[in-house]
């Protein structure tokens, strides 16, 4: 569980931690979030010390693009990295986002890998290796903080990867990151591939060897962890895993092998691990993305010990069958809390407890949910509070539709319907509709009084704890012309949970469409 004494007396090597949540994490489909999400979430990885944060790909898109820069002039701490292709015009405007930055960083790309090369970029190797020179040597123009990669790394023959890093490293590139773009790479592999280029590119010892591996094997983890044992020294990872496919290595299972494995890989990060459970539910409410029961770390059950000989053994000694304590990262014992008479005091204190730092108005707003919760519900606990404040912040009160009123009637005998009021854009508008059940006659009912052509791409429900009165947390994601939203909302009543999920999700679309066309204006029915 902890270190042996001979283990802990060796130093151990620093191996920084580079968060893509916000970047690779947020290219997974139905993953996007908004600007206030991501500053949320840059802010907790600052607090748990993670060494860099890659805010975003500002060439993207506009809303990227402010993310960037909202993150890079708000959070301290950490280095804040932006994405660019090997363009010019992508690396004056990653250095627009990050000028404000405390501590900026470029990270610039090229594939390598030959299927890449010719059927992705249609180049010469040749002139892959010119861009390479031109684009790195364009970002240390800006900054003396600049990471450079070769997509698809592993997959590219090593007298050409060699070269490529050797330029990078020439043209003054001060990180050099491998990706496993496609996670094809294996352990033994992905080390052979950093021992090789520590032995053959001039230079490299005075740059940080970096991994980034996918998980589409399932081995993202364990190939980075090879490549930190071969002498890579940061890793790129994303809470929850979250990314592109399969997704990408998870954070917490990186710093949690790191920590509990110390004695076999002398390596720390400066990563406090008690802020990981916070940081998994947030990224998992913002996005939508449920954390898997049994994923490492941060999953429901890892904890769990539910086998009469486990429960006996654990109850003998946490170690039997334990290897790391709950506690070390965040998790709490789901308390029963507070009850209706609970003041304000002891909200904000048990707020803290759980890692909230609320403003006034959200705590107001918070407060009044809870007074209305403990009304309904006979017992409040940690994870009830831990919904009803993301929920109070998933739906804002500038928010262009509010859910005023709903009842519906369900049963047995069809059809089933909803009555639902809604406020839009400030004016309240009414209907009735029929639907196949009472959560579709809700959706119908939002269709008529906002008409839109987004088709539903997720509806997913969640119990947040134990017993007939649980909240339900309910998520909901469109998708209209290729732009992927997902809403969230918490309650008692699953209908209600519905219907406010699918109008954040719609809340968020119109954020969008308004980015890319200004004028627009919600279309709501006469
Ligand atoms: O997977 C990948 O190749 C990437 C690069 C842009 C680093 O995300
Ligand atoms: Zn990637």
């Amino acid at each position: 569980m902890t270190d042996t004494t001979e283990a802990a007396a060796t130093p151990k090597d620093r191996v920084l931690i580079f968060d893509t949540t916000l970047r690779d994490g947020e290219q997974s489909p139905g993953a996007s979030m908004n600007l206030d999400e991501k500053l949320r979430i840059a802010l907790l990885l600052a607090e748990m010390g993670v060494d860099i944060i890659e805010a975003g790909f500002p060439i993207a898109s506009e809303g990227d693009f402010e993310a960037v820069r909202a993150i890079a002039d708000t959070v301290k701490g950490p280095t804040i990295c932006g994405l660019a292709r090997a363009s010019k015009g992508d690396i004056d405007r990653a250095w627009r986002a990050l000028e404000g930055a405390e501590k900026p960083r470029i990270h610039t790309f090229i594939s390598t890998s030959p299927l890449h090369m010719k059927h992705k970029l249609q180049m010469e190797p040749e002139q892959v290796l010119e861009k390479i020179a031109e684009s790195v040597a364009h970002a240390r123009g800006y900054t003396d903080d600049v990471q450079w990669s070769p997509e698809d790394g592993t997959r590219t023959e090593h007298e050409f990867l060699v070269r490529a890093v050797t330029i990078a490293v020439e043209a003054g590139a001060t990180t050099i990151n491998i990706p496993d773009t496609v996670g094809y790479t294996a352990p033994r592999e992905s080390a052979d591939i950093i021992r090789m280029l520590k032995e053959r590119v001039p230079g490299i010892d005075d740059v940080v060897i970096s991994t980034h591996c996918h998980n589409d094997l399932g081995m993202a983890v364990s190939n980075a962890l090879a490549a930190v044992e071969a002498g890579a020294r940061q890793v790129e990872c994303t809470i929850n895993g979250l990314g592109e496919r399969a997704g990408n290595a998870a954070l917490e299972e990186i710093v949690m092998a790191l920590r509990v494995r110390g004695d076999i890989m002398p390596f720390e990060t400066r990563v406090d691990t008690t802020k990981i459970m916070a940081a998994s539910r947030l990224v998992s409410a913002v996005t939508g993305f449920p954390v898997q029961f049994n994923k490492a770390v941060v999953g429901k059950n890892a904890f769990a010990h539910e086998s009469g000989i486990h429960q006996d053994g654990m109850l003998k000694h946490a170690g039997t069958y334990e290897i790391m304590r709950p506690e070390d990262v965040g998790l709490t014992k789901s308390n029963l809390v507070l009850g209706k008479h609970s003041g304000r005091h002891a909200f904000r204190d048990k707020l803290r407890e759980l890692g909230y730092e609320l403003g006034d108005n959200a705590f107001m707003d918070a407060f009044e949910r809870f007074k209305a919760l403990a009304d309904r519900k006979k017992e409040v606990f940690d994870d009830d509070l831990r919904a009803l404040v993301d929920d109070a912040t998933t739906s804002q009160s500038n928010d262009r539709i509010q859910v005023k009123f709903l009842r519906v009637i369900s049963g047995t005998e069809a059809p089933q319907s909803a009555d639902l009021i809604l406020e839009i854009d400030g004016e309240e508008r009414r209907h009735t509709a029929k639907g196949d059940g009472p959560v579709d006659a809700a959706f119908n009912a939002i269709k008529a009084l906002v008409p839109h052509e987004a088709s539903l791409k997720l509806y997913q429900v969640h119990a947040v704890t134990d017993g007939t009165d649980a909240q339900a947390t309910v998520s909901v994601r469109l998708e209209e012309g290729g732009k992927i939203v997902t809403g969230q909302a918490a309650d008692t009543d699953t209908i209600v949970a519905s219907t406010r999920a699918y109008v954040n999700a719609l809340n968020k679309l119109l954020v969008r469409r308004e980015k890319s066309a200004p004028s627009c204006s919600v279309s709501a029915a006469e």
